[in-house]
């Protein structure tokens, strides 16, 4: 049995694809029963109707066989919290593998727990490093990975970087972007949901910016300096804002005025498919997240990450993405607003076709 980990919004569109593909595998008699059975654990990390639920319907993710409601905490409550539901889980189903996605405490929590059970792991997206520990996210790649059975990596930059930290090369296998198996499934009714005419804005004449890394919303003069930006940014065009709960939070604690104007449009978060049609019509991105640099690079669409580093560097070698930072961010808007308004290569192996990639190996190893 495969019990597959969904916690925090990231996560929910890198597991769509892995259950639509081992049900349709098993549907099709594809592989003997029992090795195809799988659970769904949602742990709670994040659970308001914007950063979760929406996530399932639009993307026709079953209902979580368990749900953990762990809720939000510090990362030492968080994960404990998970650690401590999610092994009563584990001790009574006793699955084969415990597949986890990404980078978030959810991942790393139901990793060491499964590991310490003697359950294998799988983890898709591995091998990705920003080389930066400040960020919880490379903590908890460094550890899921270091815990792994099964590394399932993006790019080859993930396996030259599994490699150098000297995983066996039989526990990698490069299986692409799942990120972009739901990206290509869903664009069809991204782009027919008209987001851009609910919002009043023309392809390719508005910025879509997201901000939500603890680096940039945790502190009141970066936060500050930030929306500063986007509000001269909006006076030359439009800027999309839709605002995380935890930028939100602190907008509030920093007493940071935000204001919903035509020009600066201060918005909740939005859903899959209005994210997707947002990436791809925008002028340009502006975001520390990394699916957004992900889906950015995909769709073409320049992209400024206001981040000092990113653990994706295909998605600036190959891709549309440029790192900035709060002193360069006016002049590196400039440059992408005279430059071409598409720009690089999808890189390899995101295609649309990771889930089964991932699913031949899981049932190889
Ligand atoms: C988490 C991930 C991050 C990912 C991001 C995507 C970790 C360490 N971080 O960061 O890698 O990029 O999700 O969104 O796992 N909150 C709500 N409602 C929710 C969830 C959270 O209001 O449904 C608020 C709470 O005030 C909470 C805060 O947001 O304290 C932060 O949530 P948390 O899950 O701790 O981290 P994120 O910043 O969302």
């Amino acid at each position: 049995m495969l019990f597959f980990i969904a916690g925090a919004r990231p996560n929910f569109m890198k597991v769509a694809p892995l259950i639509k593909c081992v049900r349709a595998c098993a549907a099709s008699g594809g592989h003997d029963g029992p090795a195809l059975e799988y659970r769904l654990v949602h742990t709670g990390q994040h659970y308001d109707a914007q950063m979760s639920g929406t996530f399932f319907d639009e993307l026709g993710i079953p209902a979580p066989d368990f749900n953990l409601e762990v809720g939000s905490g510090s990362h030492a409550v968080q994960t404990a919290a998970i650690m401590t539901r999610f092994e009563a889980v584990c001790l009574n189903e006793r699955p084969d593998w415990v597949v986890v996605v990404g980078d978030v405490n959810s991942s790393l929590a139901c990793a060491l727990v499964a590991a310490k059970l003697g359950i294998k792991v799988a983890h898709v997206e591995a091998g990705l490093r920003s080389f930066d520990r400040t960020m919880p996210e490379e903590i908890n790649r460094i550890v899921t990975d270091a815990l792994a059975d099964l590394l399932l990596t993006p790019s080859a930059d993930a396996n030259a970087n599994l490699r150098r930290e000297g995983v066996p090369e039989a526990k990698i296998r490069l299986v692409g972007n799942i990120m972009i198996d739901s990206l290509v499934e869903h664009l069809d009714q991204a782009r027919a949901r008209g987001t851009l005419s609910a919002l009043g804005l023309q392809p390719r004449s508005f910025v879509y910016a997201t901000l939500h890394r603890p680096a940039n919303v945790d502190e009141r003069e970066t936060l500050t300096g930030i929306m500063d930006q986007l509000m001269s940014l909006a006076r030359r065009m439009p800027v999309v804002f839709p605002v995380h709960p935890r930028t939100r939070r602190r907008l509030c604690e920093f007493g940071i005025p935000f204001e919903n104007t035509a020009a600066l449009k201060i918005l909740d978060p939005v859903g899959y498919h209005d994210s997707l049609c947002l990436t791809e019509q925008a002028r340009f991105v502006l975001t520390d997240s990394g699916g957004l640099q992900e889906e950015s690079t995909f769709f073409r669409t320049p992209c400024l990450t206001l981040r000092p580093n990113t653990e994706r560097p295909v998605t600036i070698q190959l891709g549309s993405n440029r790192l900035t930072s709060l002193p360069s961010l006016e002049a590196d808007i400039d440059r992408v607003l005279s430059g071409e308004p598409r720009t690089g290569t999808v890189p390899p192996l995101w295609d649309g076709h990771a889930a089964p990639r991932v699913l031949d190996a899981l049932l190889a190893a």
